[in-house]
């Protein structure tokens, strides 16, 4: 019994030693491949993130425009894939579908699935990089009734997938530049993050030596859940519920505290950060200019306007500060998002969309490592001590 550590929800055991992402939670210090979170944010853009997080360096200038040539070359979709899109319910949740459509890209691109060989590896990571946004799009496209927009190979990754979420193809379509680029920092804030629920769940699905798509569509179905990436689907979800009670806002703080009521406040808390997230610090900054410049008469003010009161009585209140309670980057992607136009059930497929790369570097170095082995932790049995087979009428 005792031959094992039990540790339940991993809170004390490294499944994996990795050279991609640093993270210190009580210093509140996040680096990938040592650059810190907050000098990228300022001076990268997400796809010489995905190179850095995916090679271990940022890139030459040669080595980033070969490397954005490849990815703007890989971004459109097998065409027969519409036809596996149109096999879903148009009101199927977007993560449901994204979970189907990556899972089936290994049925689509079966050509390069040597996952012992580097490059087949590289290959897939950058299809899985660029495929993304399109999958992503054309997610929320199929959810409206919209017809399908491919990919326009002159523009920017993050403007690429919001000229593929919005533009009508009868109309012409500026992306906006400042959500552009609020896009492209939220990607980089969200492409990786260490051995969470889903990276872990990539890298025991592939320890199988599974193909990495199936490999990243466990990973989506593990970002799913309210606990992780659905928290920023819930943030917006609980503000709606707070706005539409007759409660004052103290009634939802008292009821978030009480140890028998299991209602928590939606973006607040984080396993490893206790002190604060340094990822929430740069998007808090990112959502006050976004909120800031939205013209008036947005018919979610109240929303934000709840938001941000929220944010003040958690960050002063002496139950969360004992706790180390304070609003992760969930809380503002949330936010940012619906003022951006789009729609709540999307927001854990941005999340999806940026942590790829993530999970595909974790994937990558995983495969390269001769040390690893497949994934299979033990358990303490709890259960019955050996007894003997009682025929049914004996029962
Ligand atoms: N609202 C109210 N109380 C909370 C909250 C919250 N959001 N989060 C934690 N607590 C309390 C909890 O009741 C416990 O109190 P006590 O010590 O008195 O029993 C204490 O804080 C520690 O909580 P825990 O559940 O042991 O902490 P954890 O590290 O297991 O959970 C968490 C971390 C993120 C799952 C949790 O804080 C939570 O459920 N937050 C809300 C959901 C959310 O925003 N998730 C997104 C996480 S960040 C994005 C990502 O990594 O995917």
């Amino acid at each position: 019994l005792n031959l094992f550590t039990y540790d339940p929800g991993y809170l004390a055991t490294a499944s994996c030693s990795s050279a991609i992402t640093y993270l210190d939670g009580d210093k509140g210090e996040l680096l990938y491949r040592g650059y810190p979170i907050e000098q990228l944010a300022e001076h990268s853009t997400f796809l010489e993130v995905c190179y850095l997080l995916l090679k271990g360096e940022l890139p030459t200038q040669a080595q980033k425009e070969e490397f954005e040539f490849i990815i703007t070359r890989h971004s459109m979709l097998h065409d027969q894939m519409q036809f596996f899109y149109r096999g879903f319910r148009r009101d199927a949740h977007p993560m449901a579908t994204m979970v189907g459509v990556v899972g089936a890209l290994s049925a689509f691109y079966h050509e390069d699935l040597n996952i012992h060989d580097p490059i087949q590896r590289e290959r897939c990571a950058h299809r899985l990089i660029a495929k993304m946004p399109t999958i992503a799009a054309w997610s929320f496209r199929y959810s409206r009734g919209l017809p399908f927009m491919y990919p326009l190979n002159k523009l920017g990754y993050a403007d690429n997938f919001l000229r593929m979420m919005f533009a009508v193809p009868t109309e012409d379509y500026e992306v906006d530049p400042l959500l552009a680029k609020a896009l492209d920092v939220i990607l980089i804030l969200h492409a990786d993050h260490e051995q969470n629920a889903s990276t872990s769940t990539v890298r025991l699905a592939g320890s199988s030596e599974a193909n990495p798509y199936a490999a990243t569509a466990a990973g989506i179905a593990s970002l799913w859940g309210p606990a992780h990436g659905g928290a920023n689907e819930a943030v917006i979800n609980m503000l709606r519920e707070i706005e539409k009670s007759d409660q004052p806002l103290s009634h939802w703080v008292a009821r978030a505290k009480d140890k028998n009521d299991r209602f928590r406040l939606m973006g607040f808390g984080h396993r490893v950060y206790k002190n604060y997230d340094p990822r929430a610090k740069i998007i808090r900054k990112l959502a006050n200019e976004i909120l800031d410049k939205l013209p008036p008469g947005n018919p979610n003010q109240k929303l934000f306007d709840i938001a941000r009161e929220l944010e003040q009585i958690a960050l002063s209140d002496e139950f969360f500060k004992e706790r180390g309670l304070y609003p992760n980057v969930d809380f503002y992607s949330g936010v940012i998002f619906l003022s951006m136009g789009i729609p709540v059930t999307m927001f854990t497929v941005m999340f999806a969309l940026a942590r790829t790369v993530g999970w595909i570097s974790q994937w990558n170095e995983m495969m390269g490592d001769e040390e690893s082995r497949i994934g299979r932790p033990r358990q303490l049995y709890v259960g019955s001590p050996r007894r003997d087979y009682v025929p049914v009428a004996k029962r």
